[in-house]
């Protein structure tokens, strides 16, 4: 069955999580962070109950006072924070700062950001650090679980070959793994593991951006439905009962994205057929590597 813009899925931690989050991320330049908080806030008005951040994005701040200012119980609203890929060897410690920087008690779902544990040196380069594996680190998410200051916890930019590790000794199974996912990169293979384990699946950078937008059968089945091409790519997703986070500033725009149709199976398969396993968000740089691992690293 298709998901619906208003639906919730159920989390093996026995949680409902909305279907569609608004997402936060926002570049380090000017006052784009602080912003967030009144773009979060027009979210929230708009009807979203999921709001996707992360401590490395320095939003968190910005979405718990929007969350405040919303008026809206704490339980309404489903909050989504992630572990920095910086901060593997202090897991416990930048929780609880993610914890302060929201303003908030608890948080519904936790992930790792990465499996890579890196250092930034100090012009930004990333060292990749060999000391703390991704196995070390969830036992660490773990206890959080445990200690029920978040109610899921989950993994982010895992692949089959790593979850697999992870798998071995995990004590709980990550409720989520949240990963590029869009009409070029439709992760077919990672979508039915996820789906075998319980896990659910969750796609950033839902649209595929300007390159996927633009593309002529989305144009085209956009045109017919009268809808823009975000809209037609969004329900995309919602058919293939995939859980999104896409980003919009934009009031309009975030309305637009709650505002999906359900798409025909003949449409469904004319834009599963764009699939070429075409990276856009995070992809390799000129050294091969992908925030300071190879793709054989990282399973991808
Ligand atoms: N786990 C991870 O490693 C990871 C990585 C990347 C992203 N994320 C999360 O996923 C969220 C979304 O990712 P993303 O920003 O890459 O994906 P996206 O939602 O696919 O793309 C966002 C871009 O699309 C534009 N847009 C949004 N709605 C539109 C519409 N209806 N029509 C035309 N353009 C539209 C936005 O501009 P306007 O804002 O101006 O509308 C923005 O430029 C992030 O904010 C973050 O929370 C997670």
């Amino acid at each position: 069955m298709p998901f619906l813009p208003t639906d919730s899925v159920a989390l093996s931690s026995g949680i409902q999580m909305p279907v569609i989050a608004n997402g936060s991320w926002a570049p380090p330049t000017g006052n784009a962070r602080a912003e967030v908080k009144d773009w979060t806030l027009t979210a929230l008005k708009a009807g979203y109950r999921h709001i996707d951040t992360a401590l490395g994005y320095g939003t968190e701040k910005s979405v718990g006072l929007a969350v405040k200012e919303s008026g809206l119980k704490r339980e309404d609203v489903f909050i989504t924070t992630k572990l920095p890929y910086t901060d593997h060897s202090r897991v416990q410690d930048s929780f609880n700062e993610s914890l302060t920087n929201l303003g908030v008690d608890y948080i519904d779902l936790y992930l790792v950001h990465w499996p890579q544990c890196v250092d930034l040196e100090a012009d930004g380069t990333i060292k990749v650090t060999s000391g703390l594996t991704f196995v070390e680190v969830w036992a660490e998410i773990e206890k959080i679980y445990e200690g029920k200051k978040a109610k899921a916890v989950g993994v982010s930019n895992f692949s089959i070959k790593n979850l697999e590790i992870l798998l071995k000794s995990a004590k709980v199974v990550p409720a989520v793994n949240q990963v590029e996912l869009h009409p070029y990169l439709a992760q077919n293979e990672l979508r039915q593991y996820c789906k075998d384990k319980g896990i659910v699946i969750e796609a950033y950078t839902p649209s595929g951006y300007s390159k996927v937008r633009n593309d002529p059968v989305i144009d085209k089945i956009a045109q017919k439905h009268k809808v823009t091409p975000n809209q037609i790519i969004l329900a995309w997703h919602l058919f293939r009962e995939t859980v999104i986070v896409p980003k919009s500033a934009n009031e309009e725009r975030q309305r637009e994205n709650l505002n999906l149709l359900v798409l025909s199976d003949e449409e469904v398969e004319q834009i599963d057929a764009l699939d070429r396993g075409e990276r856009i968000c995070n992809k390799p740089n000129e050294h091969g590597l992908v925030w300071g691992w190879t793709m054989e690293q990282l399973g991808w």
